[in-house]
């Protein structure tokens, strides 16, 4: 049985940070063993920091506000996510813009809720809603430079159907709480 340690990074409600307690952490798949060894929040009120603690995990708040460049965040981000021997670090709902200080050193992925490359940034869900397109879905990618610019892991599309925005964003959610786990077991398994 091989030991996994992952971080999770958040800055919101984070029910997608709830959603991969739930499914992985001290779980096992396949001869791999998942650790939630580090959950990191840039705002000392996100509601997902409940979340965390109902696990036993007492989150590190880290304010990106208190840095004067973002090289410096990143830099502290860095050096926490090391001292961790993290193997995979996944972002959760984490609205910060990261720079290669970040992305050159730490493995990460991320969740994005459009089909990539469409509807970049952080206004994705409604975008892609009010687009002619006739499906929405979410992403999953790694994290590079370039903002929801790494290379795919997975993508799960829909259709529109006539849903309301908020039927729309409930789909997306839905989805969200399941590919993102399952692409964290994916790579992990094959990382072993
Ligand atoms: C998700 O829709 C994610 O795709 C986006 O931010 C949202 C976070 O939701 N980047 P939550 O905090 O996990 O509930």
């Amino acid at each position: 049985m091989s030991i996994k340690k992952i971080a999770i990074l958040f800055s919101g409600r984070g029910s997608n940070l709830l959603s991969l307690l739930e499914k992985l952490h001290h779980k096992s798949f396949n001869g791999v063993k998942i650790e939630v060894a580090l959950t990191i929040s840039n705002k000392k009120d996100a509601g997902g920091i409940i979340h965390s603690r109902s696990f036993g995990i007492e989150p590190i708040i880290i304010e990106h506000k208190n840095f004067s460049s973002r090289q410096e965040f990143d830099m502290e981000l860095v050096k926490v996510i090391q001292a961790k021997n993290i193997d995979l670090t996944i972002l959760a709902g984490f609205m910060r813009i990261l720079t290669p200080v970040f992305t050159t050193k730490i493995k990460a992925i991320n969740l994005h809720p459009s089909l990539l490359p469409l509807f970049k940034g952080s206004n994705a869900i409604e975008d892609s809603y009010k687009s002619d397109m006739l499906v929405g879905g979410v992403s999953v990618h790694y994290v590079s430079e370039e903002l929801d610019g790494g290379k795919l892991i997975a993508q799960e599309a829909f259709n529109k159907d006539n849903m309301s925005l908020e039927e729309f964003e409930k789909k997306i959610h839905e989805i969200e709480h399941d590919i993102l786990p399952r692409s964290v077991i994916e790579l992990l398994c094959k990382q072993k």
